[in-house]
C-alpha cells in the first residue's frame, strides 16, 4: 500500500504543478501587440497549451484583437459579426486545443503591418485533473 500512496501522491503532485504551470504570455512582449513586429517569429519556439493565456497589449483606441478563421487571418477579413476585443489589456483564455488566429481590425494593420498572430494549442504533455483550488 505505502507504495501506492506514494504513487498517488506523486501523480497528484504532477497534476497540480502542471495546472500551476499554465502560463501568461505577453504576445509581442514587451512590444505589446502592434505594427511591425514579426509574431511569427514571437510564436516560432513557444508551446501554447489549453488552460495558458495570450494577453493582448496596446494603446486603447490604437489596436484591436479578432479572433479569425484561417482564411479571415490570410487575407485580413475581420466580420462584423465578430467581436473585437478593445481594452488594450486583452486576455484571451486558451480553452480548447488547435490552431488559432488573431488579427488587428484597425485600418491596414494586419494587411500592410504584419500585425496577425497565427498559433497551435495543444493539450498539455499530463493531462491535468479539474482543480478548482488551483
Ligand atoms: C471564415 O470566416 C469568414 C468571416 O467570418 C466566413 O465568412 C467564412 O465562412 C469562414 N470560413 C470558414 C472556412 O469557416
Amino acid at each position: 500500500m505505502a507504495t501506492l500512496s506514494v504513487f498517488i501522491t506523486a501523480f497528484v503532485l504532477v497534476s497540480a504543478t502542471n495546472i500551476c504551470l499554465a502560463k501568461e504570455f505577453i504576445v509581442g512582449d514587451e512590444s505589446g501587440w502592434t505594427k511591425g513586429y514579426d509574431y511569427k517569429a514571437w510564436a516560432k519556439d513557444k508551446v501554447f497549451n489549453v488552460g495558458d493565456k495570450l494577453v493582448f497589449h496596446y494603446p486603447v483606441g490604437a489596436h484591436n484583437v479578432f479572433k479569425v478563421n484561417a482564411t479571415g487571418f490570410q487575407n485580413c477579413i475581420t466580420s462584423p459579426t465578430d467581436q473585437a476585443l478593445t481594452t488594450g489589456n486583452d486576455i484571451v483564455f486558451l480553452a480548447t486545443p488547435g490552431k488559432k488566429w488573431y488579427i488587428c481590425g484597425v485600418g491596414l494593420h494586419c494587411e500592410s503591418g504584419g500585425q496577425k498572430l497565427a498559433i497551435a494549442v495543444q493539450f498539455p504533455q499530463v493531462a491535468p485533473s479539474p482543480s478548482p483550488s488551483c
